[in-house]
């Protein structure tokens, strides 16, 4: 029979990693940065991964790339489009309006598979995760500085390596057009030098010409008008005020190149990227998008967000070691489970920091110490026949050479364990 694979660019993850660190360290991103969302107040939403194809015609545009080539849609048996979401902003304001809470302010987080057909490669995948985080009901203002404090205090947390957080203002609708209105004119006669992909994005959406990969047309933009020339002071002095702030804990980059791949963006933009992760580098996104609510129906509803891209994120901490200390429980002895697990259980509404890993296989000693060394346990607690009858169990420092095992009664046991 012919085997049965997963799709292309789709991934399976294994929690206790696989033959790479990746899928370990997706799990360990997705929970840490979930308590970094808690700590700033965010409340959680969850969306359906599939909705009407019209919402993210009209949501993203459907003149982008995402909504016009790498969109999952098919006919359900209603003959109905509908599609896989290639992104959570849309789903979230398609909620938020039908729920009719688009009077009112958010501040909302979401974690969960997106898909996207593009080509596979290192950092690209057609089914991803993305962390996001969507503040309704802003203007512009403290929600920017919200927003960044969250992004360094993420990078901060996981000491992610060679970060630069890109950041530029769109302005208003006014000043985007007079923008793009500049642009086309500077680009119009140098058309025959700009690929056919350059000339369609110049067509549809002018902006995102100065996002193309053809180093020929980086060439030419060296002399276009800069987007900076068409902003009012007040957008130039937010991109200023938020990098004189967190300049000291992330390095930032106002970029007047900086575009976003999707179009309902207006005002302040940004993106993180590390030169680690190679050609695909950005690792993060987002920015305000004050249009989008009234655009699918709803109220004028000012709002701000971005998204983290999973699997890139957790490929930039492949060094990081997790702080959750892991203990080891080991028995050996047949007769003595049943009352092991009492012990353990208790330990565990004891210390709900620690991790305690019970193994429950019947192997040797030896086997098990292996496995909590592999864990990277910092004790194992050894219970063995002679230990158990006289109420005493081991403590074995796996990590500090230079401390002594210690065979302790069960109260010192629980003692010992409340206290790490
Ligand atoms: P985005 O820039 O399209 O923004 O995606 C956010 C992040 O998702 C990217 O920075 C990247 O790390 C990751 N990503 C995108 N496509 C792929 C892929 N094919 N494989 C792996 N990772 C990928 C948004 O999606 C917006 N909804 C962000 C936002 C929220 N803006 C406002 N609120």
């Amino acid at each position: 029979m012919d085997k049965i694979h997963s799709l292309t660019g789709m991934l399976d993850l294994y929690e206790d990693g696989d033959s790479s660190d990746l899928s370990k360290n997706i799990f360990e991103t997705e929970k840490r940065i979930k308590k970094i969302f808690h700590n700033y107040y965010l409340k959680e939403i969850r969306t359906p991964a599939l909705e009407d194809t019209n919402l993210f015609k009209r949501s993203a545009g459907d003149i982008s790339d995402i909504v016009n080539k790498e969109i999952y849609s098919f006919h359900d048996r209603n003959e109905k489009s509908i599609s896989l979401r290639p992104e959570g902003t849309a789903s979230v304001i398609r909620s938020v309006i039908e729920k009719k809470l688009d009077q009112s302010t958010h501040k909302l987080w979401y974690m969960g598979p997106m898909w996207r057909y593009e080509r596979p490669q290192k950092g690209r995948y057609r089914q991803f995760y993305q962390a996001g985080v969507e503040i309704l009901g802003y203007p512009e203002g403290a929600p920017e500085f919200e927003m960044v404090s969250l992004v360094c205090s993420i990078v901060e947390e996981f000491n992610i390596p060679d970060c630069t957080l890109k950041i530029n203002h769109l302005g208003s609708q006014e000043n985007k057009k007079a923008y793009c209105d500049a642009l086309i004119k500077f680009l119009e006669p140098l058309k025959k030098n700009l690929d056919k992909k350059d000339l369609e994005r110049l067509a549809r959406n002018p902006l995102r010409v100065l996002d193309s990969k053809n180093q020929d047309t980086q060439l030419i933009l060296k002399d276009a008008p800069s987007l900076k020339e068409f902003l009012e002071p007040k957008s130039i002095e937010l991109l200023e005020a938020i990098k004189n702030e967190f300049s000291d804990i992330c390095n930032i980059e106002i970029d007047y190149t900086l575009v976003r791949g999707l179009d309902y963006y207006s005002g302040f933009v940004f993106e993180a990227l590390s030169s680690n992760l190679g050609a695909q580098d950005s690792f993060l996104g987002g920015g305000r998008y004050d249009d989008l609510c009234s655009k699918l129906g709803g109220k004028e509803l000012p709002s701000i967000g971005m998204a983290i891209g999973i699997e890139r994120f957790a490929s930039l901490i492949s060094n990081s070691t997790h702080s959750d200390k892991i203990l080891s429980f080991i028995t050996l002895g047949s007769t003595l489970e049943a009352k092991t697990y009492k012990i353990a259980h208790r330990l565990r509404s004891l210390n709900k920091n620690i991790i305690l890993d019970m193994q429950l296989s019947d192997s040797s000693l030896k086997a098990k110490l292996r496995r909590a060394n592999k864990s990277g346990s910092e004790y194992a607690i050894i219970v063995g026949e002679e230990e158990f009858n006289s109420d005493k169990v081991i403590i074995k420092p796996l990590k500090d050479e230079l401390k002594e095992q210690q065979t302790v009664s069960i109260d010192e046991l629980f003692d010992f364990y409340k206290a790490l």
